[in-house]
């Protein structure tokens, strides 16, 4: 459907536009296997944005933004300090405060339970290596779940998967900083598989008012191609690539009777990767944005766009799972506040394509909410639809352009295309 004019693009119905952020990127003050860790620009999670203690000012400005749903972390290692302990009720009862802010002004929780970070003791066990984490996970979620039932319908177990296991045990990029470790790639995805099977039957027999319950983890696509087609080497990396982080990973969490676990698919799509002599042709991996303009990719600071991948991605996973998916992230890193724009409009133009196409899609949560610390690569990647000044000790946030765009967007639930630039 589109606006009376024809400039614009309507959504459905109580569709949900939301922000995201995860816990260790914002919150601050944690003390999990991230603490001491030292991102490329020389920083550390330690305050990151204090949303921990600024959470009250951060609903208000998802209030500003006009947003009626927010995905976020629940940081694990302050919960449980011991394997199988109780949940500690002071950090709990933050936590709670939280998601009744969040009501109270609107905005429907999406809360994820694992997004890259695990408690310490977690990670001296062997992390995700080991069956142990499993049970340990279980009992944590079967304590916290009992608490926010009530409160909570929308549950994402895991964030990345592929993200988490390729980067911390193959790339050596997050703790515990390991590479090639193949085997124990795969160990970590079937652990958590196994770990999302138990929480989703949990979740969704919670005995909760707010029925249904909806649970579903939030799987990263991204396309990888060769940049000559004719290139072997190039084909098969991408091949590799796909098979593995795409293909491999989707069957571990939604293959056979672990379907059952799941209600919806949360989508995590940025764009693609392309692959020349060997090379990842992303700013991420170190590219030069010079060479990359100079092949003609349009990047972020990140990945290079790719927004139709979008609709082809949404089709697939629509024909292949059958189940209700949320984009539970897409955002873009740049200062320059106009391409970001450009970027955003021309995703939603396809996202709105798609589910014309007849795709179910329910929401869309923009990373970020705010500006904060991107794992590796520390805060220079501003992802932010709210500014944050690090400089100041207060952490001043404000308004950047973007949130202006997405405020129209969310409050009038369309998209004008009238507003925006054509992507540079
Ligand atoms: C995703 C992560 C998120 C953030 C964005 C830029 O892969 O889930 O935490 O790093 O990328």
């Amino acid at each position: 459907m589109s606006l009376d004019d024809g400039s614009g693009l309507i959504f459905p119905q109580n569709f949900l536009w939301g922000t995201a952020t995860a816990t260790t990127q914002v919150e601050g003050h944690i003390e999990n296997e991230w603490t001491d860790f030292v991102a490329q620009d020389g920083s550390t999670c330690r305050i990151a944005c204090d949303n921990y203690h600024r959470y009250p000012e951060d609903i208000d400005w998802m209030s500003k933004l006009g947003t009626n749903a927010y995905r976020f972390g629940i940081e694990w290692s302050r919960l449980q300090t011991r394997p199988f302990g109780e949940l500690n009720r002071k950090e709990l009862a933050r936590y709670v405060d939280m998601i009744d802010g969040l009501r109270g002004a609107g905005i429907r929780p999406m809360v994820v339970l694992h997004h890259f970070s695990n408690p310490l003791w977690i990670h001296a066990q062997g992390g995700w290596t080991t069956r142990a984490t499993v049970a340990a996970f279980t009992d944590y979620v079967t304590k916290l779940v009992m608490v926010l039932k009530d409160k909570v319908d929308l549950w994402n177990t895991f964030n990345e998967p592929d993200t988490y296991a390729s980067l911390a045990y193959v790339l050596g990029g997050f703790p515990p900083r390991e590479n090639w470790q193949l085997i124990k790639f795969r160990k970590i995805i079937q652990n958590m598989a196994s770990a999302h099977e138990e929480a989703g039957h949990i979740i969704k027999h919670a005995g909760s008012p707010l029925r249904p319950m909806q649970v579903g983890i939030a799987k990263n696509w991204t396309f990888f191609h060769a940049f000559k087609k004719l290139s072997p080497w190039d084909r098969l990396i991408a091949f590799a690539c796909h098979s593995t982080f795409n293909k491999f990973v989707l069957r571990s969490f939604l293959g056979g009777a672990r379907r059952e676990a799941s209600t919806f698919l949360g989508l995590n799509y940025y764009g693609r990767v392309r692959f020349h002599h060997f090379d990842a042709m992303i700013p991420a991996s170190g590219t030069p944005s010079r060479r990359l303009k100079d092949f003609g990719f349009v990047c972020d600071d990140m990945v290079e766009r790719y927004p139709q991948g979008l609709g082809y991605v949404l089709n697939y996973l629509h024909h292949k799972h059958r189940l209700p998916i949320y984009i539970t992230e897409h955002g873009a890193a740049s200062k320059d506040e106009a391409f970001r724009e450009a970027d955003l409009i021309s995703y939603l133009k396809v996202l709105h394509g798609a589910i014309q196409e007849g795709v179910d899609v329910r929401g869309f949560f923009y990373w970020s909410l705010l500006d904060n610390f991107e794992w590796q690569f520390g805060y220079a990647k501003k992802f932010g639809l709210i500014e944050v000044d690090f400089d100041d000790p207060n952490l001043a946030r404000t308004m950047k352009p973007l949130g202006e765009v997405y405020q129209k967007i969310c409050r009038s639930n369309a998209c004008n295309l009238h507003e925006t630039g054509k992507m540079p």
